[in-house]
């Protein structure tokens, strides 16, 4: 099989090298990827993401079988529409179903509609009716813009000012463009988080291994939201239980509710969910894999994705195995990040044996050597019999390169351990 890849980051390197391990694929491109792959055989091309006629002479040049999008913003931009249009094959939602992850508001009538259980919330585009409702309902309570804002347009506030103020930036001041001229409020859900995501076709849903990401920059979950520092799976402290209500009570609505309203979804739907005493709350839905929870869900994988993807595209069963060890992952990003941060360092050799991999993000290449490109520049993953194997072994790698102007958690799977 010859696959197509669209995105760049780590999570777009996992799937691909993923795929690429498996006997029945021999060529995976990856459109536009990064330098960082090629070392593993993935085959970079030079197209932007949003040049969707391209791609699409591209997939029928190279003789595609079909090909997966990893980010949303593509997916957001019709990218599927357009591939099927043109009479190929690709995996992913459509523009409409990935409204899913595009608008918290669609997202939140979705749940109301299908009694999904999920935080209290109301929407506003009017500052001085939401400083109403917040001054009603109190602090804590989180604001969210209502479009995409790469998981910086969400302010969980600790109190009554400090809400207002966040108000007062997306409403009055446009600080987060048009994603922020609607926002919605929501009550404040006490609980652990985890990422819960699965594959869809329709009305099915196979759901996949949890993981839990690390949203804030700083050890001990302190610092500003960023796209993700860590993550790991399984998550031992959230039973079972809780996440077999999540698969009934949250995606197997959410994949039925989306059919009966018109805009059914097939691909990665991703569940944010918080373990509340009430039992889990969705806090957000994806319409794709997460980053980086990819990078310690898909090396647990033991089935074939290529072929369960072929399957669900066919309409056909597909055979989904996980294996039982322990995976954690370590972003390590630029100085700055998730605000301004240092660029172009020139990376150490980063090349491992066995079970770990370091999955690449924001880097570029020069005489071949990479050098940091991004805010999240890497990941290294690492497996074990245990969380505790899998972390020591991450920070025993990470404490032996060298990695100047750059930095990473030293806690990844924190939560975990100490619950022991
Ligand atoms: P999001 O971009 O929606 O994932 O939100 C970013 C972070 O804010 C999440 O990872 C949570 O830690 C936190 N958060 C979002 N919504 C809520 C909520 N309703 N209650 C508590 N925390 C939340
Ligand atoms: N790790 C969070 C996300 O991918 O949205």
């Amino acid at each position: 099989m010859r696959l197509l890849i669209i995105g760049s980051g780590g999570r777009e390197h996992a799937i691909a090298k993923k795929l690429l391990s498996e006997d029945q694929v021999t060529k995976v491109f990856c459109a536009k990827g990064n330098p960082g792959m090629i070392m593993d055989g993935i085959e970079r091309v030079a197209i932007e993401e949003d040049d969707h006629a391209s791609l699409i002479a591209f997939a029928k040049e190279q003789a595609i079988d079909w090909t997966f999008v990893g980010p949303e913003v593509p997916l957001l931009n019709g990218i599927v529409d357009d591939f099927e249009q043109a009479g190929l094959k690709i995996f992913g939602p459509n523009k409409a179903a990935a409204m899913i992850e595009g608008s918290k508001e669609f997202a939140k009538i979705l749940m109301t509609n299908n009694q999904i259980p999920t935080a209290e919330y109301q929407s506003f585009s009017e500052f001085e009716a939401a400083k109403a409702y917040v001054l009603e309902k109190g602090a804590p309570i989180v604001i969210k813009a209502d479009g995409l804002a790469a998981g910086k347009g969400v302010v969980v506030a600790e109190t009554i000012e400090e809400a207002i103020a966040a108000l007062h930036d997306m409403l009055e001041d446009n600080k987060f463009g048009d994603s922020g001229a609607t926002v919605v409020i929501e009550e404040f859900l006490a609980g652990e988080e985890f990422s819960l995501l699965a594959f869809v076709k329709n009305e099915k849903v196979y759901p996949m291994v949890i993981a839990q990401d690390h949203k804030r920059a700083f050890d001990g979950d302190t610092g500003p939201n960023t796209g993700g520092m860590g993550a790991y799976s399984p998550v031992p402290q959230i039973p079972d239980e809780m996440v077999r209500t999540a698969v009934d009570t949250v995606l197997t609505p959410a994949a039925k509710g989306m059919m009966e309203q018109g805009t059914p979804f097939t691909g990665i739907l991703y569940a944010g969910l918080i373990a509340t005493m009430d039992g889990p709350k969705v806090i957000e839905f994806n319409a794709r894999f997460g980053d980086p929870e990819t990078q310690v869900v898909l090396p647990r994988l033991v089935s074939s994705l290529a072929a369960i993807i072929t399957n669900l595209l066919e309409d056909q069963e597909p055979e989904i195995i996980w294996n039982n060890r322990s995976t954690l992952g370590v972003v390590v990003a630029a100085e700055g990040y998730p605000g301004i941060y240092v660029q172009d360092t020139k990376l150490p050799d980063l090349t491992l044996d066995g079970n770990s991999n370091v999955y690449y993000a924001g880097v570029s290449e020069k005489q071949a050597d990479l050098y940091s490109a991004g805010g999240r520049v890497f990941l290294l993953q690492t497996e074990g019999d245990t969380l505790e194997e899998a972390q020591s072994e991450a920070y025993q790698i990470l404490d032996d390169w060298t990695l100047p102007h750059l930095f990473y958690r030293k806690d990844i799977g924190f939560k975990a351990l100490e619950s022991k």
